[in-house]
C-alpha cells in the first residue's frame, strides 16, 4: 500500500452491500481492507477485483459475534498496515456486516434476539471502540441502519430496534470523535437485492410488487444504489456531514 492513498476498512465486504462499497471506494482511489465471516472465497474474489482496479486490497477473517476476537483482529490489521504503509492506522471504518432475521415479537426467542443484539449493536459499539486508536484524525465512520428504523414492517422488531440503537449511537459517536476531525454518519438503505433479502425476492414477488408500488422511485434497490453513497461520505467534499442519518430507499413508504 502506498501511504498517499486513503484506506477503508469495511466489515462484511465479501458480498452484497459491503462488496459494492469496497468497489466504489476503490474506484475513488482508496485502498481497501475487507472482512469476511465464512466466505473466504468470495472475499478473495473481491480483493482480486479491487486489485484489478489498481488499488491495494486485503481480506481478514472477523466474526463480529465474538467481541473477544476484536483485539487480535486489530493487532493483525495493524501489523498488516504497518508492514504496507509504515503506520498501523486507516482512514475510514464502515460497520456493514450483518445478518437478517424475521420473527413476530410474539415468536422472537431470546437466542435470536441476543444474536441480533451482538451482531447489529453491541458488536458495532465495541468494534468501533477498539478501532478508534487505529482511525486517523479527519477519518470517517459509517454505520449501516435500515429504512425499517423509520417505518414498520411486521417481523423486524428486534432487528430494527438494534438499528435504531445504532442511529442513536452514531450521534453520540459523532460528538465524541468530532474533536479529532472524524465524522460519523448512518446510511439507512431501504430494501436492496442481496443475499440478505433473497427469500423475499425469490419467494414473495407480491411483497416486492407492493414495495415497488409504495416507493417514490417505483422499484426496489440494487447494491449499486448504496455503495456510491458510502464512497461519497469518504470524500473530502463530504467533510462537513456528520451525525446524520442518510436514508437511501428510493422514497420507500413516505
Ligand atoms: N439488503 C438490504 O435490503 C438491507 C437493507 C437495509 C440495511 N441493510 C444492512 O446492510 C448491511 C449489509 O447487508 P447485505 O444486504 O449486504 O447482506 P449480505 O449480502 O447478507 O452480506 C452480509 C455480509 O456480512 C458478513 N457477515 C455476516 N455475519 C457476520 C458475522 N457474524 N461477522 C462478520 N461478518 C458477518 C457476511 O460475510 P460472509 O460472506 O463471510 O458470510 C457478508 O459479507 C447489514 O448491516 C444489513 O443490516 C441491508
Amino acid at each position: 500500500m502506498t501511504t498517499k492513498n486513503k484506506i477503508a476498512l469495511i466489515t462484511g465486504g465479501s458480498r452484497g452491500l459491503g462488496k459494492n462499497m469496497a468497489l466504489h471506494l476503490a474506484k475513488n482511489g482508496n485502498d481497501i481492507i475487507i472482512t469476511y465471516n465464512s466466505n473466504k472465497a468470495a472475499a478473495d474474489e473481491v480483493v482480486a477485483q479491487i486489485q484489478a482496479l489498481g488499488q491495494k486490497a486485503a481480506a481478514f477473517l472477523l466474526n463480529v459475534s465474538d467481541s473477544k476476537t476484536y483485539s487480535s483482529f486489530f493487532t493483525t490489521v495493524g501489523g498488516y498496515l504497518s508492514a504496507e504503509t509504515g503506520s498501523n492506522k486507516f482512514d475510514f471504518l464502515i460497520n456493514n456486516a450483518g445478518i437478517e432475521a424475521n420473527a413476530a415479537i410474539a415468536d422472537t426467542t431470546e437466542e435470536a434476539f441476543d444474536e441480533l443484539y451482538q451482531v447489529h449493536f453491541k458488536g458495532v459499539y465495541f468494534l468501533t471502540q477498539q478501532a478508534l486508536p487505529f482511525i486517523k484524525d479527519n477519518g470517517r465512520i459509517i454505520n449501516l441502519s435500515t429504512g425499517l428504523a423509520r417505518f414498520v414492517t411486521p417481523g423486524y422488531a428486534a432487528y430494527a430496534s438494534m438499528k435504531g440503537a445504532i442511529e442513536v449511537f452514531t450521534k453520540y459517536l459523532a460528538k465524541e470523535v468530532g474533536p479529532r476531525g472524524i465524522t460519523a454518519n448512518v446510511v439507512a438503505p431501504g430494501i436492496i437485492q442481496t443475499d440478505f433479502t433473497k427469500a423475499v425476492f425469490e419467494h414473495a414477488p407480491h411483497v416486492v410488487k407492493h414495495i415497488e408500488s409504495q416507493t417514490a422511485l417505483g422499484r426496489t434497490g440494487l447494491p449499486d444504489d448504496i455503495g456510491g453513497i458510502v464512497a461519497f461520505l469518504c470524500t473530502e467534499e463530504a467533510r462537513w456531514i456528520t451525525a446524520q442519518r442518510i436514508e437511501a430507499s428510493g422514497g420507500m413508504y413516505l
